[in-house]
């Protein structure tokens, strides 16, 4: 059954829905001393508090009963069996492969496709990749006029940019000094251009990072790379200036680099779900081979934990359980993310592709239309910025929107005297969401500083919050490699989680297609959507560009 609104958990929790739905967090914290205790979770030091939701255990049992429904143990052990679970693409997803032999201690665990383990084939590619990274790290691998790589350019877009991008700025304590890393992605010729104006062609390192290596995004900027390159320095160094990440063999030769600068990853690993493959090449000439399986080591162990854990303290299933609670049940059409850690600033975007791209479907496995919600949207920002940004929203717009706060509780920059003040604003925002400010409280508060009592009435309602609005905090002890790795890991299983439940596919992305489509019609000047709008402005770039 792919209809997850005929189970009776679904009926179930709507019903209870229709009750709790007006109990107040305020009130659940009153009712109850150790609600912290009890509703948080923990995975080694990484703590998953989520107190801070309108949920009782009345809830946890009907969601737990719910995923239960969906059958998600068999759903998992499909995934981790690799199965052919992205049945669109008739594609295993074995992301978990990735860092299952190479992390720092494994996980123990074998991942075969029809029969066959992938492990050989991830350790050697590994292995090619650090001895590459190394040279690069080291100075044994020179440019074509004998300097030193010193700036590693990453040009790709969606998987092929976000994690990685992500990945590398989270890990600056990480990255020797004197090593510039930078990612190229819109076909925005402005994106190139502004790298490329901080670049010293003889001691920069191109990146094409594309499973596909087709995208017209990606392919259009090597290109570009490539001829600005061949200008400064000829077409002989090329070579020396640019390997490529790629499932495409025979793309990446034609495009002109040699399979010996190649680095390889297979259709079973998604796009979005990369940065563990050849994708994270950048992440390994930044950090080294032993901080890379560090990471991997994180995200192994979370596969582990997400695999083995009881549903009721996995991390992964609670979180994908309160998305499907606050989507479905209590009509929430948004998810914030709001990493308390500027190095994070990357995450809402790449949370963005993770699960917008991965969950924003409207057919079932089965192709049956959907009459649940399925993704919200996601967005957010690093705190403090967006707490004077849009945070006014958060706590008094008039749709509540779930936040996940990511804090962390040791800083590794040379401000630390600072940090107190980012973890104190993180857990203050949460509270004042949750608990808000009574009319009361504020009207006793402008007495006592002397306003009169007609402003008091008038300002009253302005100044007062109602609170009530839910929040997931998880806490990192460090940002450092294995607890990213553990925390991309928690969202990715996440994903999986709520997409099981509503029975959709997470691992295509039929969506991208059309638009695709569409441009390379434009572009061609032939076919492209009739309609007069379209026309209309096409017609008029034409005009101001002196196109035609
Ligand atoms: O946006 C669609 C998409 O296919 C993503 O899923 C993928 O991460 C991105 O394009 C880049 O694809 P490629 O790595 O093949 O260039």
């Amino acid at each position: 059954m792919t209809n997850p609104t005929l189970f009776p958990a679904w009926k179930a929790l709507e019903a209870h829905q229709a009750k709790i739905g007006n109990v107040t967090l305020a009130e659940l914290f009153a009712g109850d001393a150790e609600r912290f205790r009890n509703f948080s979770i923990r995975f080694g030091d990484i703590v998953l508090d989520y107190s801070k939701n309108g949920v009782t255990d009345v809830t946890m049992g009907l969601l737990l009963g719910l995923a239960n429904e969906a059958k998600l143990d068999e759903a998992r052990a499909g995934l981790f069996g690799g199965d052919r679970v992205n049945s669109t693409e008739d594609r295993p997803a074995l992301h978990m492969a990735l860092r299952a032999s190479a992390a720092h201690g494994g996980h123990g665990l074998t991942f075969k496709i029809d029969g066959v383990d992938v492990a050989p084939v991830v350790k050697a590619e590994l292995e090619l990749m650090f001895d590459f990274a190394d040279q690069i790290r080291h100075g044994a691998f020179k440019g074509a006029t004998g300097k030193r790589i010193r700036h590693i350019i990453n040009i790709g877009i969606g998987g092929s940019d976000l994690g990685p991008a992500l990945i590398v700025d989270a890990l600056r304590p990480d990255i020797g000094g004197k090593l510039q890393l930078d990612f190229v992605s819109n076909v925005d010729g402005a994106h190139l251009d502004a790298v490329l104006a901080k670049a010293d062609p003889e001691k920069t390192l191109f990146i094409i990072a594309s499973k596909t290596f087709t995208t017209s995004e990606t392919m259009a900027n090597a290109r570009s790379a490539r001829k600005w390159l061949a200008e400064k320095l000829g077409e002989a160094a090329v070579d020396r200036h640019f390997v490529a990440v790629s499932t495409n063999i025979a793309a990446v030769q034609e495009f002109g680099i040699d399979p010996t600068r190649m680095f390889r990853f297979w259709d079973w690993v998604g796009g979005r779900y990369s940065l563990w493959s050849a994708i994270g090449l950048s992440i390994i000439i930044a950090v080294g081979p032993n901080k890379f399986r560090d990471l991997l080591a994180g995200a192994a162990a979370m596969d582990r934990h997400f695999l083995e854990a009881p549903l009721a303290q996995n991390l992964p299933v609670i979180l994908g359980l309160l998305q499907v609670w606050h989507r479905d049940f209590c009509h929430m059409s948004a998810q914030a993310i709001l990493p308390y850690a500027q190095d994070l600033w990357r995450l809402p975007a790449y949370l963005q592709q993770l699960e917008m791209e991965s969950n924003g479907k409207s057919v079932t496995r089965q192709g049956t239309p959907v009459t649940w919600h399925t993704s919200p949207v996601i967005w957010g920002q690093a705190g403090t910025n967006g707490q004077h940004a849009f945070h006014q929203m958060l706590h008094q717009g008039s749709e509540p929107v779930p936040c996940d706060f990511i804090l962390v509780a040791r800083d590794r920059s040379a401000f630390p005297d600072q940090h107190h003040m980012l973890f104190a604003n993180g857990l203050a925002q949460s509270a004042a969401l949750a608990f808000g400010k009574s009319a009361a409280a504020v009207g006793a508060e402008m007495k006592a500083a002397g306003r009169d009592a007609a402003t008091i009435a008038a300002l009253t309602p302005h100044r007062t919050f109602a609170g009530n609005r839910p929040s997931t905090t998880i806490l990192l002890p460090i940002l450092d490699p294995y607890h990213l790795g553990a925390l991309i890991a928690l969202y990715e299983h996440k994903v999986f989680v709520a997409a099981t439940i509503w029975g959709i596919n997470p691992f295509d992305q039929w969506g991208v297609e059309l638009g695709k489509e569409m441009a390379n019609a434009l572009l061609a000047g032939k076919g492209g959507p009739a309609d007069s709008s379209t026309a209309g402005l096409m017609a008029l770039y034409d005009s101001y560009t002196h196109r035609k």
